[in-house]
């Protein structure tokens, strides 16, 4: 597995609607200290969001050593933000890693948040040891997707805008589409198996990982989809993202 230097490390977790962050005890995946929460600014523009991040780190004692990873809902490809679908369209073409890092005063990791949570996955929970592809989903405001090959991770992998039916996958069968048009969990999961269906026509994967805060709630839907490769909630459920970036941040040379 990959080296460590650090025992600890602070991971946030930047969301439509909050800003979250936990130090983790990278032995184990789990918080060291509860968690902190502030709502996310509206606009949600990078200042804003940049001086909140602040404020959550803030609220913690951390040593100035402590390797820090943020988790955005966007691709990110070195720093910097490249899409915006759930989020301000002034973010596209900011480098994360500078605004978050100028308003700390400290170096940061920036990771789409999927791809943070599929890490969290690999390293601590429901993909930990797993040979082959996996896939983890995260169903959330968005669709969020993490393809991990033999606990290798291939970012930025978007899989959540794959067009079904003529439409935007995770407009119909995200956790949003669910409570805004109110469904029942019967409901949304005629869509989600209809999703997973064409993931699987596409990767084949050999396990299939369900993350977001809804997969606090898997046994109201995951029971009813049949799928060719097990599909599991996550292990370390919506905690996922804070524990993959604060991971990653501490393996970063
Ligand atoms: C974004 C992804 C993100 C996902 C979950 C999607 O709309 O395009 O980058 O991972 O939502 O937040």
């Amino acid at each position: 597995m990959n080296d460590i230097r650090h025992t600890v490390a602070f991971g946030i977790d930047i969301g439509g609607s909050g800003i979250k962050g936990a130090p983790v005890d990278l032995a184990t995946g789990e918080f060291a200290a509860e968690r902190v929460r502030i709502p996310t600014p509206l606009p949600a523009t990078p200042a804003a969001v940049a001086q909140t991040v602040a404020q959550v780190v803030d609220a913690f004692a951390l040593d100035r050593s402590v390797p820090i990873g943020v988790t955005f809902p966007a691709v990110i490809a070195h720093g910097v933000a490249r899409s915006a679908a759930n989020v301000d369209p002034s973010w596209i073409g900011t480098n994360v890693e500078t605004v978050v890092g100028q308003a700390t005063g400290r170096q940061v990791l920036a990771v789409n948040d999927a791809d943070a949570a599929g890490y969290a996955e690999v390293e601590y929970g429901a993909a930990k040891g797993v040979a082959g592809v996996v896939l983890v989903v995260t169903l959330g405001t968005g669709i969020g997707s993490a393809l991990i090959v033999d606990e290798m991770l291939v970012p930025n992998t978007e899989l959540g805008h794959l067009e079904i039916d003529g439409l935007d996958a995770e407009s119909r069968a995200a956790d949003s589409a669910r409570e805004r048009e109110e469904l029942s969990w019967a409901q949304w999961a005629v869509r989600l198996q209809r999703y997973f269906e064409e993931v699987e026509k596409l990767f084949s994967p050999d396990l299939i990982v369900v993350g977001g805060g809804v997969s606090k709630k898997h046994e109201k839907f995951l029971p009813l989809l049949s799928l060719n490769a097990p599909i599991v909630p996550a292990g370390l459920r919506n905690a996922a993202g804070i524990v993959g970036a604060a991971r990653l941040a501490a393996q970063r040379r």
